[in-house]
């Protein structure tokens, strides 16, 4: 049997089409890259978005900031990181003493890209003042512009805070997600500046996915991801009354597996709004339960760009090497700091 293959967005890696990975050839993989992460000194770090195989050789797997922290505390000289591109920079601006790999220079990520340093400083020229504050899916160069980095796990309490060290009015250039922007004015009760950026694998979860699989599965619980272009219409149809309140989870991909394990025994499917990898960690985590994506064709194709054979050359050859320039990494430094001490 054979896993699907992915197209990638560009051959600028001079590998345009990933072959089939055959079921087989797995565990062999796998124990090649445990045994090339012992030789190197390496730690494997994996977002919850990547396939299975990859989640399973790795030393640890999680959310945007349990990396962070995980990239920050490690005493391995060498981060291998299974994630995309901004993923392993924000590594190699907490720890730029450690050499860090990412086993593919083009997994790159459509809401990091959907503002540059140059775009940023035109905003804040016409917001003098301002406090910025960036998801931490942006590049380096943007972090170097900014106040305080979020993630989905702690961007209600991020600007909370800052809204009570600089006073409640303070302006607050928020981005460059437009559906986590609107989920945190509606959590603080009040508006911000937000760009209009999207992640297109979460802007594409719409309402009507969600309308399809309410009828499909009445009463089942939600787990949305703050990214995603639903999240605004379920929080309209909580306002309203159609769906309960107490059924529905606005959550990072971290707070989702906390909810698998503290509902082991839940009765009945729980509906995930977010990209598909995120169901592997999750039915691990509560073999029990039914979870169901709320639109399956939600799969990121530059995270799905790392494979293990790629996994496993990166590690024998020691590529691709992502170093931030000191005078960027210097910058962008305080705003992850400073979110992760908030944190
Ligand atoms: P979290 O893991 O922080 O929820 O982020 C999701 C995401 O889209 C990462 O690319
Ligand atoms: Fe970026 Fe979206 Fe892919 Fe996450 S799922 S890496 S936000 S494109």
């Amino acid at each position: 049997m054979s896993l699907p293959m992915v197209q990638t967005p560009s051959a600028k890696s001079g590998s345009a089409t990933i072959a089939p990975l055959m079921l087989e050839n797995i565990p062999a993989l796998q124990d090649e890259v445990r045994a090339l992460a012992a030789e190197r000194g390496a730690v494997i770090l994996a977002h919850n978005y990547q396939l299975p195989e990859i989640q399973d050789v790795a030393d640890y797997v999680g959310d945007s900031l349990g990396l962070s922290q995980q990239a920050a505390a490690t005493d391995a000289e060498t981060i291998v990181f299974c994630g995309v591109h901004f993923m392993a920079e924000t590594a190699s601006v907490l720890s730029p003493e450690k050499t860090i790999l990412i086993p593919d220079a083009d997994a790159g990520c459509s809401l990091a890209d959907s503002i540059t340093a140059e775009q940023l400083r035109g905003w804040k020229a016409k917001h003098p003042g301002a406090i910025v504050v960036m998801y931490v899916n942006t590049t380096a160069e943007v972090k170097a512009e900014t106040d305080y980095c979020v993630t989905s796990s702690n961007a209600v309490a991020v600007v909370e805070h800052i809204l009570r060290e600089h006073g409640p009015d303070t302006e607050i250039l928020f981005g460059p997600d437009m559906f986590l922007g609107a989920y945190v004015e509606k959590r603080i009760g009040r508006a911000l500046h937000v760009w209009d950026g999207e992640c297109h694998v979460h802007a594409g979860i719409r309402p009507g996915d969600i309308s399809a699989v309410r009828d499909a599965h009445p009463g089942a619980d939600f787990l949305i991801h703050p990214e995603c272009g639903c999240s605004t219409s379920v929080m309209e149809y909580v306002a309203a009354g159609d769906v309960d309140a107490g059924g529905v989870h606005m959550l990072s991909t971290g707070g989702m597996l906390t909810y698998a394990r503290e509902h082991g025994e839940q009765d009945g499917p729980v509906i995930v709004a977010t990209e598909t990898g995120m169901l592997h960690p999750l039915r691990e985590a509560a073999p029990d339960v039914d979870f169901i994506a709320a639109n399956e064709r939600a799969s990121c194709r530059y995270m799905k760009m790392i494979t293990l054979p790629r996994l496993r050359d990166s590690l024998r050859d020691g590529r691709t090497e992502v170093r931030v320039p000191v005078a960027i990494a210097e910058r962008a430094r305080v705003p992850i700091e400073r979110m992760v001490a908030i944190s």
